[in-house]
């Protein structure tokens, strides 16, 4: 049976935490995966975390099942955290949601349930896009296809062919967009694009999808989720998955929400019910220990207030660490102009070099980032960016 199978080359983003522990240089540098980290390059669990652990000790008596949309006051939390307290669709029950394991699970669910609505569903990925989304949707079995998103050569989002391109798609149609901090790029669409979009969803009848993994990492948990909102609010039927791993620092505990905003409230039930099926065929339920945590804290006042400071802290610490780069590469006379790193947003970069200068990067000064150029703003630190810099510069 296995005999014919092909190995797989290793996971572009995963695969480079394996290379770099392997790598013996004192010197080496990992910008790869992206979680955040400390001056120290350490990623502590954060302090609201491990308050609601101890509270969660003290409380929970059973690990008997859960229910299998999963904690309630997480999916509740998450949805006013995302939506917005005064939400008009919270208000009208147009949302179905289940808790799920990750932003990765809530993404496959989405794209199984997309499935069973229609298998001739195309999903319209910007180019370039997370490489997992791949996987995560083509391998439900939905056909993916790229518009275009990112120039290279000037640093910036192609919007005008972007929306030339979403003008013709199909009625029906799925359009992939992230909600903030775009990964790979960190180049995000302004208010003003956001608008356009919207309005170009309406005309053509598109559903926007939306990937929101960095709330709070861009501009502030609210700014983060203006186009979101607007969507949500604008568009008849609009799809998110939503991410606790980076701004509650969840990662290991797969903490994911999966929403469908829907027409009516009568819809509502009904697609609340085909989720509910979705997850139950392939995991059942999602752990629940995570969710648990969140709900914990978005209930709570003051720890609600202890968190929103820790993302905060995080988010104006990458601010800093992009203008840091920017100015060793400067002092270091790179033959590049990178000023437009101070201009993206959230986690990550792309530096705009080649996969040449990368792998460079990679082998003769352990600087580990993916092929692409997107380096993780979070692994610079004091220490590390003068030697990056210069040798970023010395590849140029
Ligand atoms: C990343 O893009 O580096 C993170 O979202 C981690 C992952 O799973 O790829």
């Amino acid at each position: 049976m296995f005999e014919h199978l092909p190995a797989l080359a290793p996971d572009p983003i995963l695969g480079l935490s394996t290379a770099f522990k392997k790598d013996n240089n004192p010197a080496k540098i990992d910008l790869g995966v992206g979680v955040y980290k400390d001056e120290q390059g350490n990623t502590p669990i954060l302090k609201a975390v491990v308050e609601a652990q101890k509270q969660l000790m003290e409380t929970e008596t059973s690990k008997v099942y859960i229910t299998p949309q999963g904690v309630q006051g997480f999916i509740d939390g998450m949805l006013e955290l995302i939506l917005g307290t005064a939400s008009p669709v919270l208000l009208a029950n147009r949302v179905a949601a289940v808790q799920a394991p990750g932003g990765c699970g809530a993404l496959r669910i989405l794209a199984e349930l997309l499935k069973r609505c229609n298998a001739d569903t195309k999903v319209w990925v910007s180019d370039p896009t997370w490489a997992n989304h791949i996987p995560l949707i083509g391998d439900a079995g939905l056909e993916i296809v790229t518009y275009p998103y990112f120039d290279k050569t000037t640093a910036s989002i192609k919007f005008d062919e972007m929306m030339s391109c979403l003008a013709l798609v199909k009625k029906g149609d799925v359009v992939l967009l992230h909600g903030c901090c775009h990964n790979p790029t960190g180049a995000d669409l302004t208010r003003e694009q956001w608008q356009a979009l919207a309005k170009l969803a309406n005309e053509v009848g598109f559903l926007p999808f939306i990937d929101l993994a960095y709330q709070g990492f861009g501009e502030g948990l609210e700014a983060d989720v203006y186009g979101l909102r607007l969507m949500a609010e604008s568009v008849p039927e609009t799809i998110i998955a939503a991410s606790c791993s980076k701004n509650f620092g969840l990662y290991r505990e797969r903490v994911g929400l999966a929403a469908l905003i829907t027409h009516n409230s009568a819809n509502r039930d009904i697609v609340q019910s085909q989720i509910q099926y979705v997850a139950r065929g392939i995991y059942s339920m999602p752990p629940a220990y995570g969710g648990a945590l969140v709900d914990i804290i978005l209930a709570n006042k003051s720890l609600s207030a202890l968190w929103q400071s820790e993302v905060t802290e995080m988010r104006e610490r990458m601010i800093q660490l992009r203008k840091l780069l920017v100015d060793n590469l400067t002092a270091q006379n790179a033959s590049k102009d990178f000023s437009f790193i101070n201009q993206q947003k959230g986690m990550f970069s792309f530096l705009c070099i080649g996969p040449e200068q990368v792998q460079k990067l990679r082998s003769q000064n352990s600087i580990y980032f993916v092929d692409s150029s997107r380096v993780n703003i979070a692994g610079i630190n004091t220490k590390n960016v003068e030697v990056l810099a210069a040798a970023i510069s010395g590849v140029l």
